[in-house]
């Protein structure tokens, strides 16, 4: 999605408005842009591509003297990746960038047409700049009021006017932050752009207003001043260096050991909230994408070993069913970013309805953090990488503990092990992720194929999808993870000779029905590669895994496709951090 920042005060906004920018990059983008704003001038300066791009054409260009500027990187909605598409966009004395969807932009336009504006692009966010303009006399928070009265969709803008030196903010969905300093004031789509130039912030809340000077910041919601709790960040967020790795997502999935051992102390001394779950009769999980697999994990244990019904749905389906809550329903939203715009829109569902929602999320000061009933954070830290992994082991982690929990506490399991195991699992998971060769061996053998299937049964089917979701969205090669019991359903017409198939095999009860799937498949010439915590060693290649018990062997089985995964794309030569089409964290639905 796009990012978008802002400074004003600062004696040199364009480093720190490119410096912003590229913190932006893992939200994905294909066009950036920038304004600069003194006295009497602005200067827009836009470029296709990536942030290099419009950095050789700011140092290519003759720069007004400036202490204000916005900046943009562009995730194309409305209009194709162009120039003339990127952001800022000017109409008259308002120049703006925009993260979100104007729904009803085309009605605007065309009513703006009728009254003689004209338009350079495709996009939703100049009909908001022309709007604006449209509306503007001398009084900037009643144009901007007047405007929002018009506008349908979700919106983050930073609005700059020809004859005024301050800087306007405000936002709907899509979030924004405050950096506030005595060296010039920030705001930004994500803490991570602002976080080298200041610690102190606030969040912007849905109907306020912020209004940046140099000196600074006041905020307004209905014509009132809005008095706003300053935060620091802490210490170790905010910090998104790669450090010596190649990859984020290589040193986010190397991280996992550490940020298991975080989350597992921070959770510890108060694991007997977890058990409150035995309150509800049913249990709603809620997620998109690898939290949504996640998801899958927590369900297929809360029901196996607490037997509770659990519902676990996609957060872009769920949002617009007739969905049949009772008083005693629970709804768990897992996002790791806390902004994705179903998953948010799925919580709000359930708030409407007087239903308690629970999210387990990574981002503290995330609009999914800020309006769920109660909080479980994981202690991912920055996951900048756009392939979630630390993040989703985590969320894995955490429902494994819920799930494990509840089973106590409803007395169908009395197994201390577990406690036990997981506090050893910062230790198994560095040995699993230690094997790097191993993976390499198999992506060598795989990189190349064009289609990967993915089989599994029961909670190894949850782990496939994820394997498969990795695979695909960092090397672009077609993958797909099926129920090993439906490949003989039609899937199976697709297997060929020398085609990868991964099975997924932890489940001693049902490891016999996944075997005989998997001879199905080899007999028909499929290349064999299963991933246990038993050794089978009559398929072409397998990986093995430390045993042990059923709430945590997911979590030492995803690492090593989370590997392979990275191995592939990167032998692949894939823009591994940032693929094509993706974006961090889906603001937009
Ligand atoms: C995961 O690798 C993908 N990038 C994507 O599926 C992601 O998990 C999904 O968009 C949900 O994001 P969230 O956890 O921030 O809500």
């Amino acid at each position: 999605m796009c990012g978008i920042i802002g400074v004003i005060g600062k004696e040199d906004p364009v480093h720190a408005l490119l410096d912003g920018l590229k913190n932006l990059e893992y939200r994905g983008y294909d066009s950036a842009g920038l304004a600069l704003k003194n006295y009497y001038q602005i200067q827009v300066i836009k470029s296709v591509g990536k942030i290099a791009n419009l950095e050789e054409k700011v140092s290519d260009t003759s720069l007004i003297p400036a202490f204000l500027g916005i900046a943009h990187t562009r995730w194309a909605t409305h209009g194709s990746p162009s120039e003339v598409n990127a952001h800022p966009h000017t109409s008259g004395k308002v120049t703006l960038v925009h993260n979100g969807i104007i729904e009803n932009a085309k009605e605007i336009k065309e009513r703006l047409v009728q009254e003689g504006i004209s338009f350079v692009s495709d996009t939703d966010t100049e009909v908001a700049a022309a709007l604006i303009n449209f509306y503007y006399e001398k009084d900037a928070i009643q144009a901007i009021d007047l405007a929002l009265n018009d506008i349908v969709g979700s919106y983050a803008f930073l609005i700059l006017f020809a004859d005024s030196n301050q800087l306007y903010a405000l936002r709907k969905d899509s979030p924004l932050v405050v950096g506030v300093s005595d060296h010039g004031n920030f705001v930004a789509s994500d803490i991570v752009a602002i976080a080298s130039w200041t610690r102190q912030y606030f969040l912007l809340e849905e109907g306020e207003i912020a209004v940046l000077s140099d000196s600074r910041v006041d905020v307004f919601r209905d014509g009132k001043t809005v008095e706003k709790n300053i935060l620091t960040l802490d210490q170790n967020d905010g910090d998104s260096s790669k450090g010596q790795y190649e990859h984020y997502m290589l040193k986010e999935i190397m991280e996992e050991p550490m940020v298991i051992e975080k989350t597992l102390n921070s959770i510890l001394d108060h694991l007997d909230t977890f058990s409150d779950l035995t309150q509800y009769e049913q249990i709603h999980i809620v997620a998109c994408g690898s939290a949504m697999y996640a998801g899958m994990i927590g369900k297929s244990l809360l029901e196996e070993y607490a037997s509770f019904p659990v519902i676990c749905e996609v957060a872009s389906e769920y949002r617009y069913k007739n969905i049949l809550y009772d008083r005693k329903t629970l709804v768990i939203l897992i996002s790791q970013s806390g902004e994705t715009a179903d998953t948010i829109a799925a919580m709000r569902k359930a708030k409407d309805a007087s239903v308690d929602t629970l999210a387990i999320v990574n981002v503290k000061t995330s609009t999914l953090a800020r309006e769920s009933d109660r909080q479980i954070f994981i202690e991912a830290g920055p996951e900048v990488a756009v392939a979630t992994t630390k993040a989703y082991i985590l969320q894995v982690f955490v429902l494994a503990l819920l799930s494990y929990q509840t089973a106590v506490s409803k007395g169908m399991v009395h197994d201390s092990s577990v406690l036990v195991e997981a506090r050893k699992l910062p230790q198994m998971i560095s040995e699993v992720l230690n094997r790097r060769d191993e993976y390499i061996k198999i992506a060598e053998k795989i990189y190349s194929q064009e289609n990967i299937f993915f089989i599994g049964r029961k909670i190894d089917y949850a782990i496939s999808l994820e394997g498969s979701l990795k695979l695909k969205e960092v090397s672009y090669i077609h993958s797909e993870a099926y129920q090993a019991g439906e490949l003989k359903h039609g899937t199976i017409s697709l297997i060929h000779e020398g085609m990868p198939l991964i099975a997924i095999l932890t489940q001693e009860d049902i490891l016999k029905k996944t075997l005989a799937n998997l001879e199905e498949a080899k007999s028909r010439g499929a290349m064999t590669i299963v991933v246990s915590n038993q050794s089978i060693p009559f398929y072409d290649m397998e990986i093995l895994v430390p045993k042990v018990n059923a709430f945590l062997q997911p979590i030492l089985v995803v690492p090593c496709l989370q590997l392979l995964a990275y191995e592939v794309a990167k032998m692949r030569g894939c823009d591994i951090d940032k693929p094509r089409n993706l974006a961090k964290s889906v603001t937009v639905e």
